[in-house]
């Protein structure tokens, strides 16, 4: 297993060949490059150094995962990332662009701990939402939030309004959403944590095979170690507060990843790896 400190790129070893997880073209990915970035938060005369130094590359259309103690600035990290936060130290580029340039090109997706489903829209016409924003025609906005809908395993559900649905489904409609205008770059904070165990356990899978199709970047918090290994082609291990990036975890299990890969030891491997630098 390769290890490396903070920083160091997160690149696979296959970074020279683009097929590296799935023998497509490179997709939708934008490259994230975080470099030496710090930040502080001054309120009523409290400093506190949310993260300190933080450094990685997640390369086009690969699956890192942040894990780290509650208030290491996982969150922080990703506001920064998609522009709503400005850091207080070091740069960030997405594409070679600053982020207020990404952002005006649409290139990020959002999904969070809870669904944020608009009440009043159906299943549907939440999806399309970015694409009506985006002035796509209403022809293709249909069509594609159907596919998307259909992809979520949600086909059966575009005239129902969220509170007709499940949370599980209404996070499902989540991530169509947030992938309908095919974002650069998913940013996905602790998307499944509302979850029960194993709707959680599908949603991974389903995000992956989501994530195959469409091939954004994506950064993903999780408080769940085994999801994270599962998941991942990259793990960024933070250390409690003023987070900082205290390993990056390459994980070498093939794709496509399936349940059996829990009888996988070298899944174990990662697992107990990862604990033990959490528990550091
Ligand atoms: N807007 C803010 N103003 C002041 N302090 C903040 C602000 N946002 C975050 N912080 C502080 O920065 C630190 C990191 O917070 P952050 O939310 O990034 O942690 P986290 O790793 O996402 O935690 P969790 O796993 O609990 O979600 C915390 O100490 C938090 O109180
Ligand atoms: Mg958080």
């Amino acid at each position: 297993m390769h290890q490396s400190r903070s920083s160091t790129q997160v690149t696979s070893p296959g970074k020279d060949t683009p097929t590296a997880h799935s023998g497509g073209d490179a997709g939708f990915g934008k490259k994230v490059v975080v470099s030496s970035v710090g930040k502080t938060f001054r309120t009523g005369g409290r400093i506190t150094h949310a993260v300190e130094d933080a450094t990685f590359i997640a390369e086009p259309g690969k699956f890192v995962s942040l894990i780290g103690p509650s208030g290491c600035g996982k969150t922080t990290v990703m506001r920064m990332v998609a522009g709503l936060l400005e850091p207080s130290t070091g740069t960030i580029t997405i594409d070679g662009q600053s982020t207020t340039a990404a952002r005006k090109q649409h290139a990020y997706g959002f999904v969070f701990q809870e669904a944020t489903l608009l009440s009043w829209r159906t299943l549907l016409a939440n999806v399309t939402m970015p694409l009506e924003v985006l002035g796509v025609g209403k022809a293709e906005r249909r069509e594609r939030g159907r596919q998307l809908l259909e992809l979520v395993g949600l086909g059966d559900f575009l005239g129902h309004y969220p509170d007709q649905v499940s949370g599980g489904m209404q996070q499902r409609c989540s991530i169509a959403r947030a992938l309908s205008f095919q974002p650069g770059v998913l940013l996905m904070d602790e998307p499944f944590g509302a979850l029960d165990l194993i709707t959680r356990d599908r949603m991974g899978f389903e995000l992956l095979r989501i994530w195959t199709a469409e091939r954004s970047t994506v950064l993903f918090v999780t408080h769940s170690i085994e999801e994270a290994v599962l998941l991942s082609d990259v793990v960024l291990v933070f250390s409690a507060r003023p987070g900082r990036i205290a390993e990056v975890v390459p994980i070498e299990l093939p794709r496509p990843r399936t349940t059996d890969q829990r009888d996988d030891p070298r899944y174990h491997q990662y697992v107990r790896e990862l604990r033990r630098m959490l528990d550091a």
